[in-house]
């Protein structure tokens, strides 16, 4: 059977774990992948804009000696003219071995992975999950806090559309000692579905402000989000929302003088580009973790040499 990927929880905690070990032995070693998935070919399906993510799993593939083909955007796609998601992945199963979805539909790539005879990763659905950047998170949090419990999370900006939120809070709950602040404005708070099903089961303790300056000197962590332009339904609305926070060298001085600031990118401007020459902004060596992680998951979920040992279904 084959194994997709559609939330971060599709992953028990030690197969992120050996996941990201393979990724950080790629990280060390890259020329022992080089030729991993020689003859396998990629399928990026991008549905919305990308940068990184789209360019990261075509760099993972390229760097593993495999082929990439797909399209960046809807319009190129036999999308324009009609085509469903479970028809597309019929045909493209047809050309690659895995592929990779963006969508703006919340569970489109789940429709797709129903009909897939290739591993679907999901790549981004709507305001719904992003798991291969919480994947990336969790790489970055570990590299470079040497572990990933005992922390203080700080989620800010726009956490009602921010799926990379979603998808870090659904994983980090499973972490002992994480507790989180959320930081955003009253109309962008974290849906209730998260404070309902994944923080008050878990028992996580969190608390909500408004004020990022109220926050910062009790973080580890501090992930910045931007305002998520494309799901407002009403440009006013974005324009009032956009600059709610702007993290600047002032609002760096009241923060640990350990603490990681993480951003999943693109920026626009609630990160003042004078933040970046501060040691605590990892947002780039985060883009860089994007790129192994996505690797070790290639090999992983098509089976290859130097992937890690994981249950899959038989
Ligand atoms: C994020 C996304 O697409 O959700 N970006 C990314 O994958 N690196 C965050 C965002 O677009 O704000």
């Amino acid at each position: 059977m084959i194994k997709h990927v559609l939330s971060p929880l599709d992953f028990s905690v030690q197969e992120l774990e050996d996941l990201m070990d393979l990724a950080n032995d790629i990280e060390k070693y890259p020329d022992k992948y080089a030729h991993a998935c020689a003859g396998k070919q990629l399928a990026t399906l991008f549905y919305e804009p990308s940068t990184r993510t789209r360019l990261s799993f075509e760099s993972a593939m390229l760097s593993l000696g495999g082929n990439v083909l797909g399209f960046a955007s809807a319009d190129s796609s036999s999308a324009a003219k009609g085509e469903s998601v479970s028809d597309t992945i019929r045909v493209i199963s047809c050309y690659a071995d895995i592929c990779a979805m963006r969508h703006p539909k919340e569970g489109a790539p789940l429709v797709a992975s129903m009909k897939s005879s290739i591993p679907v990763i999901n790549a981004g659905d709507g305001g719904h999950q992003h798991p291969t950047q919480t994947m990336t998170d969790l790489l970055s949090i570990r590299s470079l806090k040497g572990s990933i419990s005992n922390m203080t999370v700080g989620l800010c900006g726009d956490l009602k559309f921010g799926r990379t939120v979603h998808s870090l809070i659904n994983a980090l709950v499973r972490y002992p000692g994480i507790n989180f602040v959320l930081i955003s404005p009253p109309e962008l708070r974290v849906p209730d579905y998260i404070i309902d099903d994944v923080l008050k089961p878990n028992n996580v303790p969190y608390t909500e402000c408004t004020e990022l300056e109220e926050a910062m000197p009790k973080l580890d962590i501090l992930y910045m989000t931007r305002v998520q332009k494309e799901r407002f339904f009403n440009e006013e609305e974005y324009l009032r929302m956009k600059d709610s926070y702007i993290l600047d060298r002032a609002k760096m001085e009241l923060a640990k003088k350990d603490m990681l600031v993480l951003h999943p990118l693109p920026r626009v401007n609630e990160i003042s580009v004078e933040v970046d020459d501060d040691p605590r902004a990892a947002y780039f060596k985060q883009a860089q973790y994007g790129k192994y992680i996505r690797m070790a998951l290639i090999l992983t979920l098509l089976r290859l040499s130097g992937a890690v040992p994981m249950e899959l279904p038989s």
